[in-house]
């Protein structure tokens, strides 16, 4: 007979009654009483297991089984029995259990509670716990809700270098990329003996190369890992994190900043339908407002405010904030949380940065001070995404990149799209695990991410 996955079973469990199945997966607990015992079983299909009665009349290995600890595979025979009086509407009673694997006492997830900092210790261990069962399933269905909403839409999915030779963001500081024996201190280096021929990198976006696209597709949107060296210890920081990042030609910054409006509404309802044990869960384990604050961005309208009136708010709060603002000053994390949550209540949208403290490809406003960019906010995170309209003049181009100390050597390709057919574009880049924090209400980025890479952390 064939596996059934526990998850077919909760689906559909009436096509199953009174008949014969096998189920296999790993024990979550295990009691028993010397005649007949119970197992908590989960297989992964589904956050939900399922509970497996077994009784000494029936199964060979009764005194076995009865003493399995958390972790052990077992493959079960049962028949699927309905109990609408008990807290679990079905459950499966053994004809057989077969012991694949047994762990014995040192398997370090046992029953009781273990705190998230312990969890990232053992973090290849970790998904086969109820809340990392939960996360890594809704990053795969947002992941899949993403692709759905773009390929709904149109737009071409296209697959961007990892590595590159350019540094797109300025700020960003890049992993190097090299095949050189960099700890031999007797070396001299040359870029002309890399395998490139050229100094490479690791890239921070996969933007410049998705404009080339978006050049031809119209619309296309690129989704992979991106890598930012800097050494930041905060919850919000990874050195390589997932990155979406659509690109839309004839588009402006209103039309840009509504289709990320609609993308948010889109991902997030989808992922209340796709996957209530999971929601419930975190609304009840990780924070109780979850589920109420999500309903509201689904129902609410963003705000829209340009960073000159953001400044004006911010400095009115001075007097509270780690960092003054001024005109011209960076937005920094308890800026933008006192603009989400405090100010505006729901995400909201700020416009029209100062051209100084973004990146060269940002189109230049008329007042030549500010670039239409536009970075979304989302009340306890900050910023979730950051993109803007681009430069679309070869000229206007090339004296904002003399201006920042950009090198024509480096992006001749990138600055001749202006030459061959160039239109208003525009695009943006979310960050993947930011909204994937947003969703469940888990509050370090290291927790919604397999195996995060941090300063001092890499050791999968
Ligand atoms: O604002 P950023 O740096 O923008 C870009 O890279 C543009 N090229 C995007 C574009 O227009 N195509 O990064 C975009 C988003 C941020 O809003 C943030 O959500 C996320 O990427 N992000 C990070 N997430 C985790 N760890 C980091 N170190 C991140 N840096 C940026
Ligand atoms: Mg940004």
């Amino acid at each position: 007979m064939k596996k059934l996955d526990i998850k077919l079973l909760h689906d559909d469990v009436k096509s199953y009654v009174d008949k014969e199945v096998v189920v296999a997966g790993w024990v979550k607990s295990c009691r028993g009483n010397g005649s007949f015992g119970f197992i908590d079983l989960n297989d992964g299909t589904s956050f939900k297991g399922v509970q497996i009665v077994f009784n000494k009349d029936k199964i060979k290995n009764f005194e076995i089984v009865e003493k399995l600890n958390t972790g052990s595979a077992i493959m079960c025979t049962g028949s699927v029995v309905l109990t609408p009086e008990n807290k679990q509407p079905f459950e499966i009673q053994a004809n057989s259990v077969t012991v694949i694997s047994a762990t014995d006492n040192e398997y370090p997830l046992q029953k009781k509670k273990h705190s998230l900092e312990f969890l990232r210790e053992i973090a290849y261990l970790r998904p086969r716990t109820n809340l990392f069962n939960a996360v890594f399933r809704v990053r795969s269905e947002l992941s899949f809700l993403l692709h759905e909403f773009f390929n709904k839409k149109g737009f071409v999915y296209v697959h961007t270098p990892i590595i590159t030779s350019s540094d797109c963001e300025g700020g960003s500081e890049l992993f190097r990329v090299t095949t050189q024996d960099i700890y031999d201190k007797e070396k001299k280096f040359d870029p002309k003996d890399e395998l490139f021929g050229k100094k490479t990198y690791l890239t921070p976006t996969g933007q410049l190369e998705g404009e080339a696209c978006a050049a031809a597709f119209g619309k296309i949107y690129t989704f992979g890992p991106t890598f930012r060296a800097e050494n930041s210890n905060t919850t919000r920081h990874l050195n390589e994190f997932w990155h979406l990042e659509p690109e839309v030609s004839f588009m402006d910054l209103n039309g840009l900043m509504d289709l990320e409006e609609e993308m948010m509404k889109y991902i997030i309802s989808g992922i209340i339908k796709k996957c209530p044990d999971e929601m419930a869960f975190f609304n009840n384990f990780i924070d109780k407002g979850l589920m109420d604050r999500l309903n509201n961005v689904i129902h609410s309208d963003f705000a829209h405010i340009t960073y000159t009136e953001a400044i004006e708010i911010l400095k009115k709060n001075n007097n509270n904030f780690a960092y003054k603002v001024e005109w011209g000053c960076d937005i920094q994390t308890e800026h933008e949380r006192y603009l989400s949550e405090v100010i505006f209540k729901k995400p909201v949208f700020v416009t029209d940065y100062p051209k100084d403290i973004k990146a060269f490809y940002m189109k230049i406003n008329d007042d030549g001070k500010t670039v239409r960019g536009c970075d979304l906010l989302f009340p306890g995170i900050g910023e979730v995404t950051g993109g803007s309209e681009r430069e679309t003049d070869y000229n206007k181009l090339k004296k904002i990149m003399d201006e920042k100390n950009l090198k024509e050597e480096d992006y001749w390709w990138y600055m001749n799209l202006r030459k061959f057919g160039s239109v208003e574009h525009s695009g943006f880049g979310l960050g993947f695990e930011r909204i994937l924090m947003y969703i469940t209400g888990i509050s370090n980025i290291r927790d919604v991410i397999l195996f995060p890479r941090t300063p001092n952390n890499c050791e999968y």
